[in-house]
């Protein structure tokens, strides 16, 4: 009876939990990664930077151990954060598998051009920050990868894309 009891309150929790995670928002980014393992690329919102500061800045991503891409994150030891910005709807549709990848791979959706560190950078990205794996933590369903990063590239405009409440946001006018 108590073992019921805990499950209906851990997923009245988990639901709670997903529906407050929907109200916060979040830039969309496609994480890639390339090398000895093989390329490929996700559709996250769970990035953020840790520190400016030490070595070299860091930041971490936080992607699923069903998704295709992290056992190669994990054996290549880099992958590229490309922060999408307005209008790339489709792209994260395709790197987050919702759209079919053309000619079954989600690399020819979109120009790319290989980093230092041997991961793509999405060309047309609003920001890529390429990085090194430094570390790796399984939390559950998800590892936390933190990278340290080698080069930054920021293009000159644009906005990012938005993602809150299930669905991609719409600039507010202004
Ligand atoms: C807006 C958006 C944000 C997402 N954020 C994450 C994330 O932070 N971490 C993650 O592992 N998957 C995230 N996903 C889901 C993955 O993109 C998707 O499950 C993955 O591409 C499936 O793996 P596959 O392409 O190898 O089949 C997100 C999807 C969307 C559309």
């Amino acid at each position: 009876m108590a073992d019921t009891t805990d499950a209906t309150a851990g997923e009245a929790l988990r639901a709670a939990f997903l529906e407050g995670m929907s109200r916060a928002a979040a830039s969309v980014s496609v994480v890639t990664t390339d090398g000895a393992a093989g390329r490929a690329g996700v559709t996250v919102s769970a990035m953020t930077s840790i520190s400016a500061d030490g070595a070299a800045p860091t930041m971490l991503t936080c992607l699923n151990a069903s998704s295709s891409a992290l056992p190669l994150v994990l054996e290549n030891k880099c992958f590229c954060i490309n922060v999408l910005r307005t209008g790339q709807t489709e792209i994260s549709d395709v790197f987050s598998s919702r759209l079919p990848a053309p000619g079954g791979d989600k690399f020819n959706a979109v120009a790319h051009e290989v980093m230092a560190t041997g991961a793509p950078r999405l060309s047309d990205a609003l920001v890529s920050f390429d990085c090194r794996l430094i570390s790796a933590e399984r939390i559950g369903t998800h590892h936390i990868c933190i990278g340290e990063v080698a080069e930054v590239i920021t293009a000159h405009e644009g906005e990012p894309l938005l993602y809150g409440l299930r669905k991609y946001l719409r600039p507010e006018a202004h």
